[in-house]
């Protein structure tokens, strides 16, 4: 048999994405409902500067702001996902409806009524809740008056949150992620640590002190959820991907091995409890002086994580002289053209492979459990009569899948499950359109929020749900015809 006993087959989104109802029953802004409609999104963003993210305008669009309305439609979306036979589903939990400024002593109830709602409709379809902490999200508040995570005050804050929220949910939620893609705060610092620059500023600096306050607040929520419950289990969560050296040529292969020693720098931490000798040597050399209390290090060394989660969309490439050669954008940051890797329907490139490799990368590396909690392709649907034929999405999920179980059953790599990402349509983070479609599930809603809101289920749906019946084993037989033409693969 496949994949058996107790792995999590489900999907994933995030509150900043779906909820939408921004500011409704008491929540707060928080810094992902400023991330206009345009290509602005991702850049980073200058205090003081007149023309910036933050100067309100009534004429765009904040696909924050609007989501998929999850915030009222979740039991219809609980109930279409349930008949797909998932058993788990990763969503976070907005800080900012918990605590809509971020300093309050108590909590709005409002939000914790919420979640409680959305907790025993999940419950009652056995589903088992995975649960972000902060998903790209800070209240507003603690970005204007304290700079997000550059500010140490900011840990005290977000352990009052969690610390609530765990004690409130105490006994209903095991799974807890404090933070999506650590990682993240370096290439997207808005998005993932709700920093502002200032003009002439040592970014870089602020960056790391940003991503070590994450690390701490991170091992504090360890702490006091062990103390909380005993159950508990606590998840690094990191962005991952192998990183390809470009040729065999050794100067490529160290330039490979410096991009993934960068990479995987917060989960070293977040598992090993101490920053790798190479990441202080990184710091020497760049002036980086983080501000690291001797009381830091025994909070990170005696509050580690249990398992390893990551999201996986596709591997990088690099060299040692990158110029000229052609990029191609990935999840959060640009990499160089994979040659080897055939055209795909998405931006990103495919592969499939490399998930088998990544597996077996984080495995060995950390001898943790591994827990694959985003995977999917984003790329346009065709709504044709209520059907959404998919076949892109089939190929990918079967050949991500089929490399997944290969890693569990070939090469001994320890998983607790496989969730997909925005397994209903939502917003993309990096582009905010919802034409960027990751689901099984259709959302009936075009880039500027219009639409009827129905769902419908694409082929993709009754594929997903036929490997989950089969525990996996369904992604060995031969593929509906309908994806013959996309298999045709260069390795
Ligand atoms: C991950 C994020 O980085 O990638 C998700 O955790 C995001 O929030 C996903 O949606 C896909 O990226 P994008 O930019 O296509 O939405």
């Amino acid at each position: 048999m496949f994949m058996e006993k107790d792995f999590f087959w489900g999907g994933a989104v995030s509150a900043a994405q779906c909820e939408g109802n921004y500011l409704a029953d008491g929540r707060g802004a928080s810094n992902f409902d400023q991330l206009p409609l345009n290509d602005q999104r991702l850049k980073p963003v200058f205090k003081n500067k007149t023309k910036s993210i933050l100067t309100e305008e009534t004429e765009t669009i904040y696909p924050g702001r609007i989501g998929i309305d999850f915030y009222h439609t979740y039991k219809e979306d609980i109930k279409l996902l349930s008949e797909l036979g998932i058993n788990s589903f990763r969503f976070s939990i907005s800080w900012s409806r918990i605590f809509p400024k971020g300093n309050e002593k108590e909590p709005n109830q409002a939000g914790l009524a919420y979640y409680d709602a959305l907790l025993s409709e999940l419950e009652r379809y056995q589903i088992e809740p995975i649960v972000t902490l902060s998903h790209f999200e800070i209240p507003m508040y603690l970005v204007e008056v304290y700079n997000g995570w550059a500010a140490k005050e900011v840990i005290e804050y977000y352990v009052h949150y969690t610390k609530t929220v765990m004690a409130y949910f105490d006994g209903r939620i095991k799974y807890w992620i404090p933070f999506n893609e650590m990682n993240m705060v370096l290439h997207i610092p808005f998005i993932g640590g709700g920093i502002q620059f200032e003009e002439g500023q040592d970014n870089l600096s602020l960056q790391y002190q940003a991503g070590h306050h994450q690390l701490l607040a991170n091992a504090l929520t360890i702490q006091i959820g062990k103390q909380i419950n005993g159950n508990n289990q606590f998840g690094a969560m990191l962005a991952a991907g192998k990183t390809y050296a470009y040729t065999c040529r050794p100067s490529d292969v160290f330039a490979a091995l410096k991009h993934e020693q960068e990479n995987l720098m917060f989960s070293d931490v977040q598992v090993f409890g101490s920053y790798p000798a190479h990441t202080n040597h990184f710091f020497k050399k760049h002036g980086i002086k983080l501000d690291v209390t001797e009381l830091d290090q025994k909070v990170l060394r005696e509050n580690t994580v249990d398992f390893v989660s990551f999201s996986y969309y596709s591997s990088a490439c690099t060299a040692a002289e990158t110029e000229g050669k052609e990029t191609v954008a990935a999840n959060g940051f640009i990499t160089l053209r994979n040659p080897h890797l055939p055209e795909s329907k998405s931006v990103w490139q495919n592969d499939p492979i490399g998930l088998r490799i990544t597996l077996n990368q984080l495995f060995e590396r950390y001898h943790k459990p591994l827990f694959i909690v985003e995977n999917g392709i984003g790329t346009q649907d065709v709504f044709n009569k209520e059907t959404i034929d998919d076949p892109y999405r089939i190929d990918y999920l079967n050949e991500h899948i089929k490399n997944m179980i290969l890693a569990v059953r070939e090469d001994g790599v320890e998983l607790m499950g496989y969730l997909m990402w925005g397994i209903i349509d939502l917003p993309s983070v990096s582009e905010g359109r919802i034409s960027k479609r990751y689901g099984v599930v259709y959302v009936d809603q075009d880039d500027n929020g219009h639409g009827s809101g129905k769902r419908y289920k694409k082929e993709s749906y009754h594929f997903y749900k036929k490997v989950i019946e089969t525990k996996g084993a369904a992604v060995f037989e031969e593929l509906p015809d309908s994806t013959k033409d996309i298999r045709k693969r260069s390795d």
